[in-house]
């Protein structure tokens, strides 16, 4: 991708919600409610936003809880689709998660949701099972696919885990 440094990320603020809302409303079959991103803020989940000279583009919404995340959300504005922007958001999503600890990340996906379901795929998400009728169609229902990615600490990640921990057990029974 070219003109990386056009690109920036920033937490969902709720003067954010009205374009966020435009971009979900363009990319969702049964969209969020604006309360639904407004409890997401009020939560403080991991709200991330893409943006692209100033302009939201997309956003990826996930809950963390301890070792685990659940994905909620995640969506690029129609215009600026397979141009890797979903790839960056979901980038900066994991490596923010993985910070706070966690190892394996959830998601749902419709089943019909072809292209989301390749990305999940390219990523290393792996198909675990399904919710029969999970998702609402403006006639009837349909069934969402859990995808889930186990996310391997590094060694070195692991190893400077442990040592930073140990060492700090062990300074401060030194100190007494
Ligand atoms: C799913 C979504 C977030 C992907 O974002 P994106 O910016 O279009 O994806 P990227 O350009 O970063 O593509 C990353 C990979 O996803 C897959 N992909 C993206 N668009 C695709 C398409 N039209 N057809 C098939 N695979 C596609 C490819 O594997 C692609 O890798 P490649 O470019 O090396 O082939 C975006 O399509 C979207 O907002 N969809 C509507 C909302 C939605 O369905 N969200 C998921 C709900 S679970």
């Amino acid at each position: 991708m070219s003109g990386k440094e056009n690109f920036k990320f920033k937490i969902l603020d709720f003067k954010d919600l009205e374009r966020v809302m435009e971009i979900e409303r363009l990319s969702n079959p049964t969209p969020w409610s604006i309360g639904s991103f407004i409890d997401c803020i009020n939560s403080n989940y991991q709200n991330i936003l893409l943006i692209k000279q100033e302009e939201i583009i997309g956003f990826c919404i996930s809950t963390i809880n301890y070792t685990e995340s659940h994905l909620l959300n995640i969506s690029v504005h129609p215009e600026f689709r397979s141009q890797g922007m979903g790839q960056l958001l979901l980038n900066k999503s994991e490596q923010d998660a993985k910070k706070k600890g966690v190892s394996d990340i959830f998601l749902e996906v419709r089943d019909s949701n072809e292209k989301a379901i390749e990305f999940y795929k390219k990523n290393n998400y792996k198909n675990v099972g399904k919710r029969k009728n999970y998702y609402r169609l403006s006639q009837g229902r349909e069934d969402g696919l859990i995808f889930t990615k186990h996310m391997n600490l590094s060694s070195l990640e692991s190893i400077s885990r442990f040592s930073l921990f140990f060492l700090r057990k062990m300074l401060n029974f030194n100190r007494g």
